[in-house]
């Protein structure tokens, strides 16, 4: 896989959700969905685009288990912090109050991983970041 255009794009669709959802919001004047919009383009949008940027800057190993996860787990916990934060704070299913609130913490706990392993892998990989 090559990580570079894979966060890339990824990035890119964040992005386009993100800036609809703020035009949605700015249209209909209703900011209920504010956080989801923030964190998809902070998170999603910004935060992506910049580790694709490391990953094309910074000759990290294509067999690095630590790029590896990084990678997967800023995928995975990405779409789970912001489709958390959605069933969270926009409720389309108020019914599955505890499924909610456990997806949002479990997502958020992915993200917070990724970036952890993102800071170890500046670290233990700072031998290919180059003067
Ligand atoms: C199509 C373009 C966009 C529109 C129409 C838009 C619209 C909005 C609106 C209406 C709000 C709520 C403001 C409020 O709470 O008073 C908001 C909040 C926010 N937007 Fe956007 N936005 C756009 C693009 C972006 C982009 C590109 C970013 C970042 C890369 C961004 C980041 C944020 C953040 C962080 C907040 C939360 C601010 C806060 O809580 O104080 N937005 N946006
Ligand atoms: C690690 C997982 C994360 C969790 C669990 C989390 C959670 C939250 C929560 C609960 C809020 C308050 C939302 C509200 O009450 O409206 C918030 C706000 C905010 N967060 Fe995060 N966040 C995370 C990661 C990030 C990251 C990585 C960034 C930036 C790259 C970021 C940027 C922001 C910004 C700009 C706001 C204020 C905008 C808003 O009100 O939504 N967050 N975050």
């Amino acid at each position: 896989m090559n990580r570079t255009r894979f966060l890339l794009r990824t990035a890119a669709i964040y992005g386009l959700i993100g800036a609809f959802i703020g035009s949605h919001m700015a249209g209909a004047g209703s900011y209920i969905y504010r956080s989801v919009h923030a964190h998809i383009l902070v998170v999603g949008w910004l935060s992506l685009f910049a580790f694709s940027v490391y990953y094309k800057l910074f000759p990290i190993p294509k067999q690095s288990k630590l790029a590896f996860l990084h990678v997967w787990t800023a995928f995975l916990g990405s779409i789970g912090l912001t489709a958390g934060m959605w069933f969270y704070y926009v409720q389309p299913f108020p019914e599955a109050d505890l499924f909610n609130m456990i997806f949002f913490i479990i997502g958020g706990t992915i993200l917070l991983i990724s970036f952890i392993l993102f800071a170890i892998m500046t670290f233990v990989h700072g031998k290919y970041i180059q003067e």
